[in-house]
């Protein structure tokens, strides 16, 4: 296998919404949508849709969301024997989406609280090329098998989503850390600053202008194709799934992200993480 995926797998329940509520407001939206979600299950399946040799290490519950989350993954090539069935509920997220396409998002962590260090201790790490982590799962999991994985020789990259206090030693082990604009901006002086955290290299997520590849050689910015967003949900996780699909089949990291933004433009274009994703002959120019 080429690609290990360690993170959450969520039921995204969304709404349409004109704006969000300040506190002690209320506003009418649309109807719910139930839609497969998380940033580790969306980072697999993008991955899966672009031909990946991909799996998923993580957690969902014994319940109707966790049977959605196990056919999206499969469904979409993923291997999902390392999907643990926890005894707490799927995690699920509450997605507000507004016209301009913009969301805001609380998460109900539920099962994916539950994936532990032992979960990675019983991994086999023969063939992975690369791992892939974000952080929805707790810190400690994550942090044990960047270190396990880097002690195999396996490419260590993480999403700093949502930001947490991800340790020195972490840090160091990744090529790269990927950050938005405003995580860039909120850890470093400038992107090309990034470096003094530790990570071997790292990428910043812009957007709708693509993104920024920064290693020992200086920043190189990589283009998105122009597009009229309809739903930016889960487009980072498009971006690290796709990311980490083209690391592993050998590009450089530049080539890696110019791809992964083009992804993650396509995403933007159709509601929802996981059902927005491409395939490759859907995947923007
Ligand atoms: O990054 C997008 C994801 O964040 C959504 O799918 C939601 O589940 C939350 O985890
Ligand atoms: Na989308």
């Amino acid at each position: 296998m080429g690609v290990l995926v360690l993170g959450s797998a969520n039921a995204d329940l969304v709404v349409a919404v004109e704006r969000r509520p300040g506190g002690g407001e209320t506003v009418l939206g649309g109807d719910t949508v139930v839609m497969p979600g998380g940033k580790g299950a969306n980072t697999a399946v993008a991955a899966g849709r672009l031909g990946c040799d991909v799996a998923l290490v993580g957690a969902v519950g014994a319940d109707q969301y966790g049977s959605l989350l196990r056919e999206s993954l499969a469904s979409s090539g993923v291997r999902t024997d390392l999907v643990r069935t926890s005894e707490r509920p799927t995690g699920i997220a509450y997605i507000t989406v507004t016209p301009d396409g913009e969301n805001s998002i609380v998460v109900a962590p539920g099962a994916n609280s539950d994936v532990s260090p032992s979960d990675v201790d019983s991994l086999d790490w023969a063939g992975v090329s690369v791992l892939v982590c974000s952080l929805e799962v707790p810190l400690s999991t994550v942090e044990h098998a960047l270190a396990v994985a880097a002690a195999h020789g396996v490419r260590c990259v993480l999403n700093l989503s949502p930001v947490a206090p991800v340790s020195p030693e972490a840090l160091a082990l990744l090529d790269p850390l990927i950050v938005n604009e405003h995580e860039a901006l909120s850890l470093a002086d400038s992107f090309a600053g990034l470096l003094t955290l530790g990570p071997k290299s790292a990428v910043v997520t812009l957007g709708g202008r693509g993104a920024a590849v920064v290693t020992a050689d200086g920043v190189v910015e990589v283009p998105s194709p122009a597009v009229d967003p309809v739903d930016t949900t889960g487009a980072g996780d498009a971006f690290s799934g796709a990311l980490a699909h083209r690391l592993s089949s050998g590009d450089d990291l530049v080539a890696a992200a110019r791809y992964a933004a083009r992804v993650a433009a396509t995403s933007v274009t159709r509601p929802g993480a996981q059902p927005s994703y491409p395939t490759p002959d859907e995947v923007l120019a």
